[in-house]
This record gives C-alpha cells, structure tokens and sequence, in this order.
C-alpha cells in the first residue's frame, strides 16, 4: 500500500481537512448528491485521523459546495476563460468538478496550508496556479487576470476573519474587479455567539476554531454599505437534499428555521 501523507496544521487551516472529510463522506455514499473522486482519492492518501470530526455534517456541506459549483459554473458559462479566485481554498477540489477546460483558477491561502496543497495538488500553470499568503494582504488581485471576467469564492473562509477585515476585503474586490462576483457563506450570529462561548460540539472530539464574523439571512444591506461599488446582493438557495435537508431549497419559507439558516451569499460588483 502506498505510505499516506502525513498533514499537520493547527488552528484555521486544519478546518480545511474537516470540509474535505465532508465531501469525502459524501462522495463515497452510493446515492451521493456530490460527485468528488478527488476528495476521496485525497482522504485516503492523508495520514490523519478524520474520524474525530464525524459525519453529521456532511450532507449539508456537500450541499453547499453544490451550490458554490452551480455558480462557478453559471459564470464559465457566460464568461468562457474567465478567471476563479479560490480565496482560503484549503484542499478544495472544485476546480476538477467544474472544469471547462478554459477557466483559469488562482488559489490563495496562507503559505502552511500552500505548503500542502502544493505537494498534494501541484500547480499546472497557467490555468491553475496557487500564491501563498493572506487573502487580507492584497498582493494576489496583481495576480489576476481580469480580462475575461473575474469570479471570487471565499467558501469556508470570511466566519474566521473578524468584522472589519471582511468589510475591508470586500471593500477591496469592488474597487478593484469592477464588473466581478464575489460568493460567501457565513453563519448566523446567534451561531457564531455560541461558537465564541465554545457552547458548540461540547464534549466532541473536535472543536472548530471560533467564528468571528456573522451574518444572518437578508442583512443586504450590511454588504452593500461596505462600499459604492457593489450593484447587488442575492441569497443563493441549497440545492435539495436528502431526509430532513429534502427542503433545504424552501427553507427561508419556513418560519422556525429561516433564520437559522447559513446564509450563501452573490455580492455583484458595479462594473
Ligand atoms: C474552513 S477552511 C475552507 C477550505 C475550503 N474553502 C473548503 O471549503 O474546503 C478555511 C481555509 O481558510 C484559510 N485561511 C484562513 N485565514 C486565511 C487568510 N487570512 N487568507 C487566506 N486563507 C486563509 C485556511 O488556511 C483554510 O484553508
């Protein structure tokens, strides 16, 4: 058998190799919603005991990277060789699930988490490339090429930033990448309080870092007074799920949950 991968990060990083144990869970199920061989093939080449995060959260994050992979490839469609930013990428493997063979893919991440996905995913430049450093230190928008488009993803990453960095990140990508699309998840702020307190997963074998930054469904208006330059703000609905998550796509219809909900979010740049 070929010697597994040994990974050791700490902290936000390792938060990674939970949302890729996630769609590893999910893609082995013979009636998956999520088609990832390449989360499967990594899971099982990384000597880490994935075990302790459990599995009850992997439908639900399968079902939001379904929904992340929907918009990325409703952007290829309308802007062919455009490029997709992966800000706080991790392990993700996206970019093999939505290829069209002309997208170009930066990644960027912070350089110990670089440091593994280059020597599990190596570059393969020019359509893929990966920059090592802070998605706050804003060197990699000179790496862009924006000339046919230019479509963000911050999947996983903003909940651990605090508040005025995500505003100041945002802020950013408006000025700089006019005409473009930023996606973000967050979590509630009656989650993130809880996270914050450490009332969440007591008693686990694995306690995720706590989230800073919140947001609860339809607070538009708190994108938008980040800066002029954003045209427009859209919640983005889960595909369909199984059992319980059957109505992940009404669920702002239901009055118990609706704000309960972790909102996805398309934050449009004025062009
Ligand atoms: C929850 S993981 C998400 C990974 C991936 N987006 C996914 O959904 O599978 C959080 C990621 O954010 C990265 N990260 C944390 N702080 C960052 C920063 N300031 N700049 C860039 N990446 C950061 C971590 O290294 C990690 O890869």
């Amino acid at each position: 058998m070929a010697e597994k991968t040994r990974v050791e990060l700490e902290g936000v990083p390792e938060t990674l190799l939970w949302n890729l144990y996630n769609r590893a869970v999910e893609a082995r199920r013979a009636d998956a919603l999520l088609r990832d061989p390449l989360a499967v093939e990594l899971v099982d080449g990384i000597d880490y005991p994935f075990e302790r995060f459990g599995e009850q959260m992997s439908q639900w994050h399968a079902l939001r990277v379904l929904c992340f992979d929907r918009e990325v490839r409703r952007f290829l469609r309308a802007r062919p060789g455009g490029t997709v930013v992966g800000l706080g990428e991790g392990l993700e493997t996206q970019f093999w699930r939505v290829d069209d063979g002309r997208v170009r893919w930066l990644t960027v991440d912070l350089p110990e988490t670089v440091e593994v996905r280059r020597r599990l995913l190596p570059d393969d430049p020019p359509r893929r490339r990966t920059l090592a450093g802070s998605a706050l230190d804003f060197a990699w928008m000179d790496e862009v090429d924006a000339a046919e488009g230019v479509l963000i993803s911050t999947q996983g990453l903003l909940m651990y930033l605090r508040p005025a960095e995500v505003e100041s990140l945002i802020a950013a990508c408006a000025e700089r990448f006019r005409g473009g699309t930023l996606l973000l998840d967050a979590v509630p702020h009656g989650l993130a309080e809880r996270s914050r307190r450490g009332d969440l997963a007591k008693g686990a074998a694995y306690q995720a870092p706590p989230w800073h930054w919140s947001l609860d469904p339809g607070e538009h208006e708190k994108i938008k007074a980040f800066s002029p330059h954003i045209a427009g703000v859209r919640d983005l609905r889960l595909p369909r799920g199984r059992g319980a998550l059957a109505i992940a796509p009404w669920a702002h219809l239901i009055p118990l949950i609706r704000k309960l909900r972790m909102p996805i979010v398309e934050v449009r740049f004025a062009g």
